[in-house]
């Protein structure tokens, strides 16, 4: 798909801050976060994107902080979308609201069993060269998600288990880019999944970070045609992305680090896709 086709939801941080703690970035963050710089960064976000994508807003609700991460609204393929079903009761409101947007902007919503956890594309994402669902599990999302995923758009669903904390959602750690690249933090998974990971993904196009982007949230990127827009990079991996073709873009978002997302989690792309169709 041509980027210039891409629509990409976000949602405004008019009520984004660190109000509770559910993931280890979010310890020591409580009411931490600057509000002018938030609304700087997140414009830049959104004025970067909007070189390559269509830009869709969803309202922000008071009360819900966490909902400009729009990568957890849920997962779509063609006009279907899974609307999450959040872990934690602090984002569960955010649910109604997100299908409500679905629903209003031409989406059927496809049907999803209550007790299974799901937190959308932040732990689900198409590969950009298989045809193929990375699917994570192990904080957030359930491990039954992979298979009714796979059910519902038709696709190979691969389960991927997180054991680092820190990197909880599977895009904060794991990034398929064009052409069938895979830029990831080998660590944050549990030798099953690095094996699976590696019977699909041959060595040279596997992009494997250290931990010191990892850190900076470099695999939670947001790839549009060939740019690779992210919060931080090292000046190694930025060079590693140019020599495969890529231009990483860098757009500080260190008050939404606070909370624990980036670039890619403030984003849900809207024209998704698999390869093989
Ligand atoms: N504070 C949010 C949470 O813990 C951050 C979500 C980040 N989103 C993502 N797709 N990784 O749920």
């Amino acid at each position: 798909m041509n980027a210039a086709q891409q629509s990409i939801l976000m949602c405004p941080p008019h009520h984004f801050g660190v109000d509770y703690v559910i993931n280890p970035w979010m310890q020591g963050q409580l009411g931490q976060t600057d509000r002018v710089v938030a609304l700087r960064q997140w414009d830049n976000l959104r004025e970067t994107l909007s070189a390559f994508a269509h830009i869709a807003l969803i309202e922000p609700q008071p009360g819900l902080p966490d909902m400009v991460f729009t990568a957890n609204a849920g997962m779509v393929c063609g006009k279907v979308a899974v609307v999450s079903r959040f872990r934690s009761p602090e984002r569960q409101g955010e649910e109604p609201f997100f299908r409500a947007w679905f629903e209003q902007n031409g989406f059927s919503i496809a049907p999803w069993p209550k007790q299974i956890c799901f937190e959308g594309a932040g732990d689900a994402l198409f590969d950009r060269g298989r045809d193929l669902i990375w699917s994570g599990c192990g904080f957030r999302s359930d491990s039954a998600a992979a298979a009714l995923l796979a059910t519902i758009f038709d696709c190979e669903a691969i389960p991927i288990r997180l054991v680092d904390p820190r990197f909880y959602h599977l895009d904060t750690c794991l990034c398929p880019l064009s052409g069938g690249w895979l830029m990831y933090y080998p660590p944050a998974f549990d030798a099953a999944s690095v094996a699976a990971i590696e019977r699909r993904v041959p060595a040279e196009k596997r992009i494997a970070v250290d931990e010191a982007d990892a850190l900076q949230f470099a695999c939670n990127a947001v790839d549009l045609g060939g740019r690779v827009i992210m919060n931080g990079a090292t000046p190694a991996l930025q060079a590693r992305l140019r020599s495969t073709g890529f231009t990483p873009v860098l757009t500080p978002l260190s008050e939404f680090l606070k909370a624990g997302g980036t670039a890619k989690c403030l984003t849900l792309k809207l024209r998704e896709t698999t390869p093989a169709r």
